[in-house]
């Protein structure tokens, strides 16, 4: 018995910002971003909430796979952008949704939130505890985004992606998830509860710091290393694989992750260019949108990867 993604929906604010536009706030170029990231645009959050992001790339998931919200047994979210500190985004998401036989909680684990939370469903398939599930990436960093760090807030933009998962013969075949806790000062955002009792401070928003470069190099060694393990651990043969999911943060890790598998590129499908980086909703955004372009075919192979802060990281080896 294994966990089958039985449908999939995503949702993207509709206010856009380009390149150009950002120009008009910090000392950058369209030039500069789309050569160095593949991003020309993005879509920020200025009416949408990350819970109605997330309850709308839901809505539309479950519509996808014909399964009503009463069904559900576990709502997972994978996000570092909840509207509140508590309750969590996959509470509000279940109001939204009336899925009242469920049971709801965030996963968070940054970019590789969305892989992290299907691990943790799949687990719960597998183990026989739930039958049917919902997991999904949302998140809205433009509010963690300090506007005025051209080095950041170019990179960043909103939206959630969510698939149904149900018990079944074939569908996820394999993953592998790690971590690296020791070097969570590479990507991070202060809390945004930073009150202080010692100093009679109020609580901030914090805002996120990243060392771009580092995150670059661990991206392009650890997305390889960990697909490697997941075909050797599931025994596939990498030309068994039609498609290459990955966190869509820039089109150059994308580019060297292809190199080092030794793959042609058109097995990678990309679509930061609309969207920039969504954070735990690239993945389920892209597959969303592949699966509605009839993309993919029933007995494909898909292999999702993300990774992100903490450090963390990810792979799923999966038959559509
Ligand atoms: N516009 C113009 N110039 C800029 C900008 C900008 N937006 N940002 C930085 N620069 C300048 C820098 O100041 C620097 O100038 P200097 O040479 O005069 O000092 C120059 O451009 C080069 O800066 P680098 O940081 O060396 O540029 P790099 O080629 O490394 O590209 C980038 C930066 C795009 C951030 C790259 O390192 C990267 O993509 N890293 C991975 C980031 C990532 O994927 N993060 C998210 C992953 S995890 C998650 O998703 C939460």
């Amino acid at each position: 018995m294994t966990g089958k993604i039985i449908g999939t929906g995503s949702y993207v604010p509709a206010r856009i910002v380009t390149n150009d536009e950002l120009a008009q706030i910090v000392d950058t170029s369209d030039e500069w971003i789309a050569g160095r990231t593949g991003i020309r645009q993005r879509r920020i959050a200025v009416e949408e909430s990350t819970s109605y992001m997330a309850a709308e790339a839901a809505k539309r998931a479950l519509e996808n796979a014909g399964t009503d919200a009463e069904e559900l047994e576990l709502i997972l979210v994978g996000t570092t952008s909840g509207d509140h500190c508590f309750p969590s985004v996959a509470c509000e998401v279940q109001a939204a949704l009336g899925a009242g036989n469920a049971v709801a909680y965030d996963v968070s684990a940054a970019c590789s939130g969305f892989l992290f939370a299907m691990d943790t469903l799949w687990a719960f398939i597998r183990a026989g505890v739930y039958k049917t599930g919902l997991v999904i990436g949302a998140d809205c960093l433009s509010k963690l985004t300090d506007w005025r760090d051209r080095s950041t807030c170019v990179l960043f933009g909103d939206g959630a992606g969510a698939a149904v998962m149900k018990a079944a013969d074939s569908g996820l075949i394999q993953t592998v998830m790690g971590s690296d806790g020791n070097r969570w000062n590479v990507l991070s955002c202060v809390s945004r509860t930073n009150g202080s009792f010692a100093d009679g401070k109020a609580p901030q928003l914090g805002f996120l710091h990243m060392d771009g470069q580092e995150v670059f190099k661990f991206a392009v060694k650890k997305v390889p290393e960990c697909i490697h393990q997941v075909l050797e651990e599931s025994d596939t043969d990498i030309e068994q694989v039609k498609y290459f999911v990955l966190h869509q943060a820039n089109y150059r890790i994308v580019e060297a992750v292809a190199k080092r598998l030794k793959q042609p590129l058109d097995k990678f499908p990309m679509n930061m260019e609309y969207y920039g980086n969504t954070s735990a909703a690239t993945v389920p955004i892209l597959l969303d949108e592949m699966n509605r372009e009839g993309r993919l075919k029933p007995g494909d192979r898909i292999m999702l990867s993300g990774f992100g802060a903490g450090l963390t990281w990810g792979a799923a080896l999966l038959e559509w």
